[in-house]
């Protein structure tokens, strides 16, 4: 019997990777991902040129507002709940990492959403810094109140590059099956093992390209030279490998920060910043995807999302435990 479909809330949907991920029906570097059982039926961000590329992108529209006001009874019964809450105080790469924060609390509006709507089922996404913060005291509070509003709850370190991203992006996928469901959530095996990974060239056209807006001052070169040798600066990235983690600030990217770059020519040490269409590409989002026609709002949209093809491949083994289940 062919299994049902399933509706979908997205909490903190951002521009709509997980979303894209979760519904499936997209291509990738001539790979095809299958659309899967689930439908967005709510979606919900407070920052509207986030929200105005997501309803650029999908059929059903995203709701442009700050969750902790929202009256979770109003909206739509769904099945799944899906939500990267924000990570910014979780992250590794923030060193104030004030956890009494309002966004670190954030994870909250998940635990009242669960409380209220009594989803089957819920996929988060978060930063890798989340597992040993307070020496991992965080990460067992948030599942904790997770599991004290019914569900049962795993949680593992994913590395994108697996799955076919050519990043080497990790999170951490937390799921959660609502106590009464009777079955155990199975992570997907990874596809892809060191020595076969998808290299940045495969998403890189051309090093050389006319808009010079993207490419390094000599001036900032020079600087870059000048620093200290055990700085992590002018990181470069080698084209037969992934690519470094690509952050919500590729717009601010300089020579002297740990976002990666392009070497375009060694001779001429001309370097250059990935455009928004190729961080898009190191984020697997197709092609057709519409970019904000801000930049760097697409940036950063696109640096805070979840790659879609790593979400199709998280959504794609709860599709098969769900249809395993029927
Ligand atoms: C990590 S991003 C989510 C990315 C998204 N899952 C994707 O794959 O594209 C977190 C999002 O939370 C949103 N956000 C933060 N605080 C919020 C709030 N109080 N209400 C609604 N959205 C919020 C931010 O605007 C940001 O887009």
């Amino acid at each position: 019997m062919p299994t049902s479909r399933l509706k979908v809330a997205s909490l903190f949907c951002g521009c709509g990777g997980s979303d894209l991920g979760m519904m499936g029906g997209f291509t990738f570097l001539n790979q095809e991902y299958s659309r899967l059982i689930f439908d967005i039926v709510y979606a919900i961000d407070f920052d509207k040129y986030a929200v105005e590329t997501y309803n650029q992108n999908f059929e059903h529209k995203a709701v442009c507002a700050d969750i902790v006001g929202v009256d979770f009874s109003s909206i739509p019964d769904v099945d799944v709940m899906i939500g990267g809450f924000p990570c910014q105080s979780f992250s590794t790469v923030n060193p104030t990492k004030d956890t009494n924060d309002d966004r670190a609390n954030l994870y909250k509006q998940i635990v009242r959403f669960l409380e209220t709507k009594k989803p089957k089922y819920f996929i988060c996404e978060n930063v890798k810094g989340l597992m040993t913060l307070k020496q991992g005291t965080i990460i067992s509070k948030i599942v904790k109140e997770f599991s004290d509003v019914g569900y049962n709850v795993c949680y593992k370190l994913m590395k994108a590059v697996e799955f076919g991203v050519p990043q080497k992006r990790e999170r951490v996928i937390i799921v959660g099956i609502r106590k009464d469901i009777e079955v155990d959530f199975l992570y997907p095996n990874s596809i892809l093992t060191e020595g076969n990974f998808v290299p940045l060239n495969r998403v890189i056209d051309s090093l050389e390209i006319p808009e010079q807006k993207y490419y390094f001052s000599e001036r900032a070169v020079q600087g870059m030279k000048n620093a200290k040798n055990n700085m992590k600066r002018g990181l470069w990235q080698d084209l037969d490998a992934p690519c470094l983690t690509i952050t919500s600030h590729l717009a601010k990217t300089s020579m002297n920060s740990r976002d990666p770059i392009l070497l375009v020519n060694p001779k001429t040490e001309l370097y250059r910043r990935f455009t928004p269409r190729e961080a898009a590409r190191i984020q697997s989002f197709p092609d057709d995807f519409i970019l904000n026609k801000s930049e760097p709002k697409s940036y950063k949209q696109i640096g805070n999302a979840v790659p879609p093809v790593f979400m199709w491949h998280i959504a794609k083994a709860l599709q098969d435990i769900i249809k395993k289940t029927k």
